[in-house]
């Protein structure tokens, strides 16, 4: 009888269903857009087309369509603005998880770590409502003057590429937007508004288009953001080139182009060359703007009465509309209903691990570190207690908390006496947008009493921890201008070899996201290459120092000797020299700068190798606390003809303690009927081991792996015959090759 009176219940149930509801259709956003397009005016279409306050830019009131809100950065959540403001809108919900720089997540080569970044940070932008997060920025590291190498990738292609796409599915998991910029060839803060950059099609194929691709064509990013230098005498934020023909052609992007703000200087160029969403306009996108300047951007009246009067049509607009209403579909309307989490304990784990791994032991005479047997630490210089997390341009943060080194160490150091002194005066402002961090960094004393001060004081330490390096100040590591100088900022090296000469026990910890000049470098036994790593960067560091994490970070970029040991030699290299055009920007008129990248692809290591000059740390170099020892090289028997090779080689960690190393496999094509750099990373693999252990790694090796860009062909090339495999620790610390013949 039960079972009956089951069967009747279930029956009824589906009866009911079938004579009223419908089941719910799959949601198919391809069909939303189209029905919501097919129901808006040109205005509404022109609407959306362009910003409506700083950061938003209008949905359709009459249709139920959302406004879309876009924030920086790509290291955390930005304060919240008032409409029309640069400045914080002074909210107390709004202080956010400060992530590590994302030099610091490169230099982990750890993709698992580059998603778990991706899904924290997206998770902090949905749950504060935003729709597009203005980050990741992946251009190439050219110059170690350049203001924002701190918040790229940078040198090589392969590595920046690896990173992004998990960082970009992460973000997009939580529907919101990755915006990943700045697209193209912005590789300098030095007249990034004026300056028009000219490269062979095969660098920049090779070297900077490659991260881009990876993450539109891997990580399905859903926004790109135009640059605002010039590329073939055509504004990047409306570049037919970048936008139309590789991007939204080659590539099949199907998002939406957003202009960097401030990069959109016509309206005819906008309407065709490939923008979607204009921001900014008539400001320098960090302090300056018009007011309420909205109903005269570029895509907004101009546009509109060029329709009215029959002058353009609405093909573009259409698509532009299409592009922006999928956007709003995958992201606010998107039926997942994410709801994101913000300053959460998990965040600032992960934000911690991130630090932690991200770091690079770059020298360790004698084991000094990790940290042992201290009775007393002497912490010396103002990057241990200065705040990072505000300034440097626009991924400054209003963070809600951020552990200093000097903190971390204290901490991590129970019943040690950590004494600290100030060693130099560099930066003592604390203030960005609004955001202040509270310090006071006055000092009265002179340079030469702060330093005999740390001298005193590192007489009878058992350890010196110098910390110092650049920090987010106007020509440092900045956006909006350039570093004017290689070497450390407010004469460090006086402070680091008074220090070295007081106690043979000093350890150097530079803070920077740009490689500087050592001249002490054979009198300090233990350097460590830290990054602005945010809310968590004394915990991260402190790990690191006394052992708790075995470093494992890998430089993503080469630290010359000097300046003049890299490509970039003349003017016309960079910044560039003038020329005769000029810029009529709305608030001066310049002329603008020709540059030209003639190193072509030898950016970084590629340029060290085929110079031969040996640079202070290499590109891809790293120490640990244990040793690790490489069998072997081994290559798959079978070529396959899709050219797929599989590299295996065997890593035994010969040390005492756990520790993770970075296997790099480089590609060298000696045969090649084309100048190819000596070899070229394509592919990589982090790998874990207790002491004692072995692990074979194995990394895939495909036709594109072997290929380079043929530009009269306009495609890649893999020439048959011979290619060697280097496996190694560094790209300047081989452990092994291996070579094999490609087959036609
Ligand atoms: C800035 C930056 C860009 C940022 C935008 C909004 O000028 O170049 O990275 O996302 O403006 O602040």
């Amino acid at each position: 009888m039960k079972y009956l009176k089951f069967l009747v219940t279930v029956l009824t149930a589906t009866l009911i269903l079938s004579c009223g509801e419908k089941p719910k259709p799959a949601f198919n956003p391809e069909e939303r857009v189209e029905d919501i397009l097919s129901q808006m005016t040109v205005e509404e279409k022109v609407a959306l087309t362009h910003a409506q306050s700083k950061f938003s830019s209008a949905g359709v009131p009459r249709l139920g369509i959302p406004e879309v809100w876009c924030t920086d950065g790509p290291h955390g959540i930005r304060a919240e603005v008032l409409w029309d403001e640069w400045d914080q809108a002074g909210w107390t919900s709004d202080s956010c998880t400060a992530f590590p720089a994302l030099t610091a997540l490169a230099a982990s080569w750890d993709p698992s770590l580059a998603e778990l970044y991706g899904i924290s940070i997206g998770e902090e932008a949905r749950y504060r409502k935003k729709d597009v997060l203005l980050g990741p920025g992946v251009n190439i590291y050219r110059t170690p003057l350049n203001g924002r190498n701190f918040e790229y990738m940078g040198e090589d292609p392969y590595l920046a590429s690896a990173m992004v796409v998990p960082y970009v599915k992460g973000v997009q998991s939580n529907n919101v937007a990755a915006c990943v910029k700045h697209y193209a060839l912005n590789n300098q803060e030095t007249a990034r508004f004026f300056t028009d950059v000219s490269v062979d099609d095969r660098t920049l194929y090779e070297i900077y288009l490659p991260a881009f691709k990876a993450a539109v064509q891997e990580g399905g990013a859903w926004a790109i953001m135009g640059s605002y230098n010039l590329y073939k005498g055509q504004w990047n934020c409306h570049n037919q080139y970048l936008l139309n023909d590789i991007l939204k052609g080659e590539w099949g992007f199907d998002g939406v182009v957003i202009s960097d703000w401030g990069g959109v200087h016509d309206t005819d160029q906008a309407i065709t060359n490939g923008l979607d969403m204009e921001f900014g306009s008539w400001t320098n996108g960090l302090t300056m703007g018009k007011t309420n300047a909205y109903d005269s951007y570029f895509l907004a009246q101009p546009y509109l009465e060029r329709i009215r009067s029959g002058k353009v049509g609405t093909t573009e607009l259409d698509d532009k509309a299409r592009r922006i209403l999928r956007l709003i579909f995958r992201t606010s309307l998107n039926p997942e209903h994410k709801t994101g989490k913000f300053t959460s304990p998990e965040h600032y784990a992960a934000a911690r691990k991130i630090g932690a791994e991200g770091i690079v032991l770059l020298k360790n005479e004698g084991g000094l570190l990790p940290i042992k047997d201290a009775r007393k630490v002497l912490v010396v210089g103002e990057n241990a207690v200065k705040m990072m997390t505000v300034g440097g341009g626009s991924s400054s943060l209003k963070a809600q908390h951020e552990i200093s080194p000097l903190d971390g160490i204290r901490e991590a150091l129970p019943g040690v006496e950590v004494v600290y002194e100030r060693g130099y005066v560099g930066d003592a402002s604390g203030a960005y947008n609004g955001v202040t961090t509270g310090q006071d960094l006055s000092e009265k004393r002179s340079a030469g009493q702060l330093i005999a001060d740390a001298v005193k004081a590192a007489q009878d330490a058992d350890y010196v921890i110098f910390i110092g390096g650049l920090n987010k100040s106007d020509f440092q590591d900045a956006e909006g201008n350039d570093r004017k100088e290689y070497g450390l900022p407010y004469d460090q090296d006086a402070v680091i070899e008074a220090l070295a000469a007081a106690n043979p026990k000093l350890v150097v910890v530079n803070i920077s996201g740009n490689a500087v000049a050592m001249p002490w470098v054979d009198k300090v036994p233990a350097i460590v290459q830290d990054w602005y790593l945010g809310s968590e960067a004394g915990h991260s560091l402190a790990d690191v120092l006394t052992g708790v994490v075995n470093p494992s970070g890998k430089l993503p970029f080469t630290f010359p000797v000097a300046l003049e040991d890299g490509p970039v030699k003349t003017l016309a290299q960079y910044p560039g020299i003038p020329g005769d055009r000029k810029w009529e920007s709305p608030f001066s008129s310049v002329p603008i700068l020709e540059e030209e990248y003639t190193e072509g692809i030898y950016v970084g290591y590629r340029w060290y190798d085929a110079k031969q000059v040996k640079p202070l740390f290499p590109f891809g170099h790293g120490l640990s606390y244990t040793t690790f020892e490489y069998g072997e090289p081994s290559v798959s028997k079978a070529v396959t003809a899709d050219g797929k090779v599989t590299v295996r080689v065997p890593v035994t960690n010969t040390g005492a303690v756990a520790g993770a190393e970075v296997v790099q496999v480089y590609v060298s094509d000696p045969e090649a009927s084309v100048d190819r750099p000596v070899k070229e990373l394509k592919g990589f693999c982090k790998v874990w081991l207790e002491p004692g252990e072995t692990k074979t790694v194995s990394v895939n090796l495909t036709r594109e792996s072997l290929s380079f860009f043929d530009a009269a062909s306009h495609s890649w090339k893999a020439e048959p015959g011979h290619f060697d495999v280097l496996v190694g620790s560094s790209s300047a610390d081989i452990r092994g090759s291996v070579g094999f013949e490609l087959k036609e």
